[in-house]
Parts: C-alpha cells; sequence; structure tokens
C-alpha cells in the first residue's frame, strides 16, 4: 500500500506497538510523505522542537550492531533525559499488566530471567525493522516542550498506521545516547528523546499478538 486508506478513529483503533518486523524496506517515498505530513503536528509558538534522525538499510543494519553491541556487553547506560520513575498505585499495575501482555504473548515465564533479557535485547536490534529513527530535542528543553514532541511522535506513529506501516515507539534505544549522536554525527546538546522502529509487520513474530487496555474513563476524567 503506497496510499493511505483508513480513517483517523481507523488509524487510532488500529495503531499498536509492532514488535517484529518484515526486512522489505518501506519505499523512500512513502516515508518523505509521512514525515511531510507530520510536520503538520502542533506546538507551542509553533516552534517545532522536534528533530529526527533516520536510518535506513544497511545505515539501520550497522546502528542495530552498535546497540547491541553495547547492551549485550553491560554497556553504562547513559539517557539524556532521566530515566522511568518507580511507578506506584494504579500506574504500577498497569505497567506489570504491560509487561505481562508482551511476555505472555512471547511465552516468557515470570522466572525466566534469560528468556526476559532476550526480550529486553529485542530492542537494541530494533525487533528486526528495517528502518529506525530517533526523536531528539534539545536537552536543556523542558517537560513543557516535551510535550510538543510527543504530539508529533504520536502523528507520525498514527500516519505509519494509515499507511498500513508497524511502529514501536523505544525509550530503551535512548539509553545510549553517544551512539546516535556519533553514528548520525550531531551536536553534544541534541538529547535523544526515544526510537521507533518501523516497517511491515511480521505477523509470525509471537510478539506481535500481545495486546494491552487502558483505563476507564473514570480514572482519568475529573468533571465538575
Ligand atoms: C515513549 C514510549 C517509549 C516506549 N518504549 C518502549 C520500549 O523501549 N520497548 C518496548 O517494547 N515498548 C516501548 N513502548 C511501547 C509501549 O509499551 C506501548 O505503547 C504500550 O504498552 C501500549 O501498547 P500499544 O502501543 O500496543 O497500544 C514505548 C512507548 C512509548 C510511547
Amino acid at each position: 500500500m503506497t496510499q493511505p486508506n483508513m480513517t483517523l478513529i481507523e488509524a487510532i483503533q488500529q495503531r499498536r506497538s509492532v514488535r517484529g518486523f518484515k526486512p522489505d524496506p518501506v519505499p523512500k517515498d512513502v516515508i518523505e510523505d509521512i514525515l511531510e505530513q507530520a510536520q503538520l503536528s502542533p506546538s507551542n509558538c509553533n516552534v517545532q522542537p522536534w528533530g529526527v534522525l533516520l536510518a535506513s538499510g544497511d545505515a539501520c543494519q550497522s546502528l542495530r550492531e552498535k546497540m547491541l553491541h553495547a547492551f549485550m556487553h553491560g554497556q553504562n547506560m547513559n539517557p539524556d533525559f532521566s530515566h522511568l520513575p518507580k511507578f506506584e498505585g494504579v500506574m504500577r499495575t498497569r505497567q506489570v499488566e504491560c509487561a505481562q501482555a508482551l511476555y505472555g504473548a512471547m511465552h516468557i515465564d515470570r522466572g525466566d530471567k534469560i528468556g526476559r533479557m532476550k526480550a529486553t535485547a529485542r530492542n537494541y536490534e530494533f525487533f528486526g525493522a528495517p528502518h529506525v529513527l530517533f526523536i531528539t530535542m534539545k536537552k536543556d528543553f523542558s517537560p513543557s516542550i516535551a510535550v510538543d514532541v510527543g504530539m508529533y511522535a504520536q502523528t507520525l506513529m498514527l500516519l505509519m498506521t494509515a499507511y498500513g506501516i508497524g511502529s514501536c515507539a523505544q525509550a530503551s534505544t535512548a539509553y545510549y545516547p553517544n551512539i546516535v549522536r556519533e553514528f548520525f554525527n550531531v551536536d553534544e546538546d541534541t538529547g535523544i528523546l526515544f526510537g521507533i522502529s518501523f516497517g511491515y509487520e511480521d505477523k509470525q513474530v509471537d510478539a506481535n499478538n500481545a495486546r494491552t487496555n487502558r483505563a476507564p474513563l473514570n480514572e482519568v476524567i475529573i468533571e465538575k
């Protein structure tokens, strides 16, 4: 499919994290079309604070090897932006359910540390995707700017869905920001927020059977 063929509501409903891809590349003109349209995302004062570092084909493969090497050799993780906090209460429950959905789909038992480690390593292989991109913003920007970048990222992933392209946002791939900066030869003040692996979904991959739920509205909306 080279033209999007779904409504916005369908794209919102069908987007989910894809963690196993076919090797087939997405045509360059489709990627450009998606990036062009994602530029329409809103931002405070229209500063458009996001940046994208994109690697395809051999470049993607080379970056995959560097990332996986770093992970397998226990290289120190030093994300530009703070690690996830220790979630408590309902958010901790949701976090555990999310992990259970993924490991359950992959048939990895709770106590299977090696299985979990291998599953984590798949992040650094970009789940076999033929393309990876990194979403960036300046390191000294605050959360008030990060909200713009988040809107951009969701717009991008919904566009991908509309074009039949699977994606997975991956904070894990931002844990080695120096590898990314060196690879793309960008300034030290370019902060790496997260990666997005993308390509055509491989439906044979067990991880792609994982499904997540969402909280009911009464857990998130307060109305007077
Ligand atoms: C900013 C961000 C970072 C994420 N990082 C990872 C990651 O490192 N590895 C991973 O497998 N999934 C990652 N995810 C995917 C989430 O686990 C997923 O979006 C969530 O469980 C909801 O599932 P769904 O995307 O299938 O709807 C990330 C999602 C977001 C938005």
